[in-house]
């Protein structure tokens, strides 16, 4: 295997960048989701190639993002989709706003499961939609699970669309087979369309397999949008290039008018990003892997043995841990608060992430392994 360095700390306190100029410089940042590495270094020289190249003209439509994505999903999840089934998209925030903005009237129903990514939580209320609750079920073990039976009882009769978000941020379950076949048929049911935030596909523990739940059968894929991206996996999410996955031509077509000029379309720089990272980072994206899961298990042996109060479950996905700090002591009303001001580490607010979040906060372990320790060992003198 290539070696990538993973463990080297490069300072990014003077540069653009949001997570490192949030907070004053003596704050640790472990909150928004994106990682402390470098891109794959393929990815580094396609840019600057297109860079070099000189011309920043629109971008060839079709271009190759479609087949490389068509490709890459019947390799990684077997399963087969046409180029065409592929809408390149600014982002996936745009992408599932985009989708309840074409299908869901307003005053008609969204259903989410929470605690959920505020902007998920929010999509609703953007478009004067009615946001319907289903709340995951956390086990005494801290892992959540998906209770079939709430979950049907929580559609109303005219909610339209379910916005599922798998892998789960913040709570980091990876959905499995029977789980996603439960939640589709309820939705099919009904005739409730699925918008399927699937961001964090590529982003598995323990050698997991992603599932994507319109792969579960022709009907489900009909009346499901998958959102998907190298963002996260490869680190670029400043490039802004997602796509959404509608192999049901006439659900593209109404999705695709709903933008109606107002939604960008990407980037050369985004594209060539994107193309280079989907063909080229896959030996970056194991080694990745093989960093973020030894952080995790450091993370979760430190949050147990000198976090007093505070209990975590290990993530199956994402480089997302969701702490319960409701028996953290001085930390428990409001440990976002306590944390950034008696730690200086910034982590996100889990009262943000909806109902099932007050008392919790999310910590982003994508960092060297020196910087989470440091940002642990904060956390433990704060409680002391
Ligand atoms: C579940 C989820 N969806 C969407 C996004 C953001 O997507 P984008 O930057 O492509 O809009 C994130 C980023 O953290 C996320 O965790």
């Amino acid at each position: 295997m290539a070696h990538f360095d993973f463990d080297r700390v490069i300072d990014r306190r003077d540069t653009d960048s949001n997570k490192w100029r949030k907070f004053p410089a003596d704050v640790l940042p472990l909150w928004v989701a994106d990682m402390d590495f470098p891109s794959p270094p393929a990815v580094v020289k396609a840019l600057h190639d297109r860079v070099e190249h000189g011309f920043f003209g629109y971008l060839s439509d079709p271009n190759e993002l479609p087949g490389v994505v068509a490709e890459r999903v019947a390799k990684r999840y077997g399963w087969r989709i046409s180029p065409e089934a592929v809408v390149s998209l600014p982002g996936v925030i745009a992408g599932f706003n985009q989708a309840l903005r074409g299908f869901v009237r307003p005053g008609q129903g969204v259903l989410v499961q929470t605690p959920v990514y505020p902007p998920i939580l929010r999509a609703p209320g953007n478009h004067g939609l009615r946001r319907d609750e289903h709340a995951l079920t956390r086990g005494a073990d801290g892992r959540y699970a998906i209770d079939l039976d709430t979950f049907a009882a929580a559609f109303r009769p005219d909610t339209r669309a379910f916005l599922l978000c798998n892998p789960h941020n913040p709570v980091g379950r990876l959905y499995g087979r029977t789980e996603l076949e439960g939640m589709a048929e309820a939705c099919l049911r009904r005739d409730v369309l699925i918008i399927a935030d699937e961001i964090h596909c590529d982003l598995l523990h323990d050698g997991r397999q992603h599932v994507p739940i319109a792969s579960l059968s022709p009907d489900v894929e009909r009346r499901t949008i998958t959102l998907m991206a190298p963002s996260k996996t490869f680190n670029l999410p400043g490039l802004k290039c997602a796509v959404a996955i509608i192999p049901d031509a006439a659900l593209r077509e109404r999705f695709a008018a709903a933008a109606s000029d107002l939604v960008a379309k990407i980037n050369v720089l985004g594209h060539a990003g994107a193309v280079a990272a989907y063909r080229e980072g896959d030996a970056w994206l194991e080694a990745l892997l093989a960093y973020l899961g030894a952080n995790r298990d450091f993370l979760v042996r430190q949050v147990r043995t000198t976090l007093p109060g505070v209990a975590v479950a290990p993530p199956e996905a994402t480089y997302l841990a969701w702490l319960d700090c409701r028996n953290a002591g001085a930390a428990a009303r409001d440990p976002y608060t306590f944390f950034l001001e008696r730690a200086k580490v910034a982590l996100n607010d889990g009262a943000t992430f909806g109902p099932g979040g007050a008392g919790f906060v999310r910590l982003n372990f994508a960092c060297p392994r020196a910087l989470l320790a440091e940002g642990l060992e904060r956390m433990r003198a704060a409680l002391a």
